[in-house]
């Protein structure tokens, strides 16, 4: 019998009192029992990290993640962290995430995953050469149905992929919510916290990665109009992109923080030679495919055995019990853990295959771990990097690269 795999003994950067996504993440590292919080260095001052941590109960809440870092490297192996989440304002993600990786821990680190495509290319060879575990937060493609429609795609269901619109729409940012302390507003408007890109890089960033995880296609080319609506901002808060996917295929990208009335809309649709499909992230349950000279279908989530493997394996309760973004958030934290634990494994065995037990005797999925990668978040860095360009040079075509 399977036996329950250990948890994964964590540690977090950011997510204090106060702070938004530190507490998902808490949440979606608990739900399927495969990491325990055990420290964490929660917030920008020593005394609120410590404070932060005490609100938690955390067993080892530290002044600094450097001290962090430095204590859990010297207890004993049995005790001592073995991945870090980082959920702190972009600016601090690079730091955190390549001393974490040199020390030869794990990492889960959110989106934008650095400020510049140099420091990503540092933290993909920083982890090529530790051979740690690096998950980025790209958490709406855990969801089910996205599962599903990177699978139709796949299959050839759809034909010869033909065009791509990703839509990501909030309202939030419609008044210069940064100046009256709001502290999610405050960072996101400043470059020296969120980097070059405003709305692109926080919600866009979300959206390229949707549309190359569902389409397996990456931007090649885009032409990029980046607009601060808000009179007094700095960086965009509007961002309209023509993109030219992988072999020619078309492509929009919307995203805007500025849709009075929008609240995290994210759409995406993708159409091909013999059908599309239609995806929304608030109504996340369903699917929707028209088929040439078809009836239109709606697929749903944990619906039967029309699914395919990877939706069925992220769904955790019947049809028609809602499930939404702390279990999508939660297939990146469970895939990440699975990752770590066969990492481990191989490394003891010797490498995998070669044990005795199979991966399920250890309560391991026999799948292959599936979660956004250093190198997804690499991508989303230079595709930022690429739509800043475009619009400097006066809303030109831009090749997306690896850096300047
Ligand atoms: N994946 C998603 O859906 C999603 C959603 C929201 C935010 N994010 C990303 O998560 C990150 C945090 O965003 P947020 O909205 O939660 O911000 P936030 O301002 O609410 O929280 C940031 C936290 O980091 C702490 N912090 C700052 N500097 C620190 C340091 N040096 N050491 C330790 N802690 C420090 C702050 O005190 C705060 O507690 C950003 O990179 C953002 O882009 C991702």
């Amino acid at each position: 019998m399977a036996k329950n795999p250990t948890p994964v003994r964590l540690g977090m950067v950011g997510g204090g009192s106060g702070a938004f996504i530190g507490a998902v993440h808490r949440m979606a590292a608990r739900l399927d029992g495969r990491f325990e919080l055990v420290a964490g260095a929660l917030s920008s001052t020593p005394e609120r990290s410590v404070a932060s941590g005490a609100e938690l109960g955390l067993r080892r809440a530290y002044g600094t993640w450097e001290e962090m870092l430095q204590a859990e490297s010297t207890r004993d192996p049995a005790e001592r962290i073995e991945a870090v989440s980082i959920v702190t304002p972009n600016h601090m993600h690079y730091p955190v995430a390549l001393a974490f990786v040199e020390a030869g821990l794990n990492v889960i680190c959110d989106k934008p995953m650095t400020v510049d495509s140099n420091q990503a290319r540092a933290l993909e060879a920083a982890v090529a050469a530790s051979g740690v575990v690096f998950g980025v937060t790209y958490n709406y493609t855990g969801y089910p149905l996205v599962k599903e429609a990177r699978r139709l795609v796949a299959s050839g269901a759809l034909g010869e992929l033909r065009k791509v619109v990703i839509e990501y729409h909030q309202g939030w940012l419609a008044t210069r919510l940064e100046e009256d302390g709001n502290k999610q507003a405050g960072w996101r408007a400043d470059p020296a916290l969120a980097g070059t890109g405003g709305a692109i890089g926080d919600i866009g960033s979300h959206a390229e990665n949707l549309a190359a995880t569902v389409t397996g296609l990456h931007v090649e080319e885009l032409c990029a109009d980046l607009t601060p609506v808000v009179p007094g901002r700095r960086l965009d808060d509007d961002a309209n992109v023509l993109l030219r996917f992988t072999g020619g295929v078309k492509g929009v990208l919307v995203a805007s923080q500025v849709a009075i009335g929008a609240e995290n809309d994210l759409r995406l649709t993708v159409n091909g030679s013999r059908g599309s499909l239609h995806w929304r992230q608030e109504d996340p349950n369903r699917l929707v495919v028209h088929l040439l000279n078809a009836p239109t279908q709606v697929l749903t989530r944990a619906g039967g055995p029309y699914l395919g493997a990877a939706a069925a394996a992220a769904t955790r309760i019947p049809s028609g019990h809602p499930e939404g973004f702390i279990e999508a958030f939660a297939e990146v934290y469970r895939n990440v853990a699975e990752a770590i634990r066969l990492r481990e494994r191989s490394a003891n065995a010797g490498g995998m295959g070669s044990d005795d037990a199979s991966p399920s005797d250890a309560g391991l999925s026999s799948a292959v771990p599936d979660y956004p990668s250093v190198n997804d978040g690499a991508r989303g860095v230079a595709f930022i990097e690429a739509a800043v360009a475009s619009q400097a040079g006066g809303s030109v075509w831009v090749k997306v690269g690896r850096g300047a």
